[in-house]
């Protein structure tokens, strides 16, 4: 039976957190497993009007074919937030609209990647990264995270050794370890790739969720010539939408144009019209504050309760945004077995393991934040911690 599928797509897992997602329908349950954006925050009124209006104003065009590159009043106004959020001129031209980033990630395997090509992700890495990439049978170089970015000794002798053709990096709040890069680390991975032929993907899907902190360069802004920078609305609007962009050069967005008609023509023009109403009609920077703040405040609460609730010897990232933070516990101990005996007490979260290319059995695992209320953080993470003494009593 095996024999008809592809060698592709033989080896390629299948996503942990859509299995384990499963198990947190259970309401009894107390989740920080899912990678969910708080559904209270969809902005329901508002998509409803502007569907009418786009019917309205638009009539039957768009519900018709459209093109590759995009709706140009939405590619106008990404373009616009980047002028005004981050000072960066981006043409419209080089802003390419995909089926959310996710399809950004298949689009840079199929334009890049031949089998066996280097490529450099971070350890831990994003899984759905990990698994778009997987496809393409890249060779995984993996470069340790530490709490500044990538461990800049690691990375520089990757770079030498290896030449990697591609860099995967989500340099804010990454997904799923909630760090950061310094300003600093950013500097020394520019000057080290700058020269070279190796493209950084900088995939950004966090970056207007900062709760604490001053926003870093990013590196389309120092690397501009190595630099192919992700976006999306998923994380501030709505994942259902499945809006999401790449930015990248005259030359490049050629190849992609190619690679995104022969995936499936163009996003989905209705969706991408009732986004751009939405924004036109809306003060979307209002609607941020509103998600960051209450992301702030519950990240604030699952530190305190982490505080007095977890066992010596059990290590945690401080993230300054996002929606994720990320446990180490004492070496020699596994995520997994104490997600067994957490799942007795009714909590859940997701073990390191599918994070990493090739470590199993780790110590690590990660916490999302934006999804439970302060309350029941409270209540999961003293019933975390109550797992945690007994496994590491045994
Ligand atoms: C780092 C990262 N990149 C990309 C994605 C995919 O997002 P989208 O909904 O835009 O496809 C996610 C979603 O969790 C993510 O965490």
């Amino acid at each position: 039976m095996d024999s008809i599928f592809s060698d592709r797509i033989a080896d390629v897992p299948r996503s942990f957190i859509r299995e384990i997602l499963k198990v947190s329908l259970d309401p009894t349950i107390i989740s920080f497993a899912g990678g969910l954006p708080n559904r209270e925050f969809f902005p329901v009124a508002e998509l409803k009007t502007a569907t009418a209006k786009v019917f309205d104003t638009m009539g039957r065009d768009v519900l018709q074919y459209s093109m590759s590159e995009g709706f140009t009043g939405l590619r106008e106004m990404i373009a616009r937030r980047y002028h005004d959020r981050q000072n960066l001129d981006i043409p419209v031209e080089n802003i390419l609209i995909t089926n959310g980033s996710q399809q950004g990630l298949d689009l840079m395997g199929k334009t890049f990647i031949n089998e066996g090509d280097d490529i450099v992700i971070e350890e831990p890495a994003y899984l759905g990264a990990i698994q778009a990439f997987s496809l393409f049978k890249p060779r995984f170089n993996p470069v340790k995270l530490t709490e500044e970015g990538l461990d800049i000794r690691q990375f520089k002798s990757v770079m030498s050794a290896r030449k990697p053709k591609l860099i995967y990096s989500v340099p804010n709040f990454q997904n799923p370890s909630g760090i950061s890069f310094s300003e600093r680390t950013r500097r020394e991975m520019a000057g080290i790739i700058e020269g070279t032929s190796t493209l950084l993907i900088e995939d950004d899907p966090y970056g207007d969720l900062r709760y604490s902190g001053t926003d870093k360069p990013s590196f389309m802004a120092i690397l501009p010539k190595n630099t192919i920078l992700f976006g999306s609305f998923s994380k501030t609007i709505s994942p259902g939408l499945r809006i999401g962009w790449i930015v990248a050069p005259h030359d490049i967005m050629e190849k992609l144009i190619v690679a995104k008609q022969a995936a499936d023509l163009h996003t989905t023009h209705f969706t991408q019209c009732i986004l751009w109403q939405y924004m036109r009609d809306n003060d979307i920077d209002a609607h941020i504050r509103k998600i960051k703040e209450c992301y702030g405040r519950q990240m604030q609460a699952m530190l305190n309760s982490i505080e007095k609730y977890f066992p010596q010897g059990v290590s945690h990232t401080t993230p300054e945004g996002g929606m994720f933070l990320w446990v180490t516990l004492p070496e020699g101990t596994s995520s997994r077995d104490l997600l067994d005996r957490a799942l007795k007490d009714k909590v859940i979260f997701v073990p390191g393991d599918p994070f990493y290319v090739n470590r199993q059995n780790t110590n690590t695992l990660r916490l999302n934040f934006s999804c439970t209320d302060e309350p029941t953080i409270d209540t999961g993470i003293r019933n975390l911690g109550k797992a945690m003494k007994q496994l590491l009593k045994k």
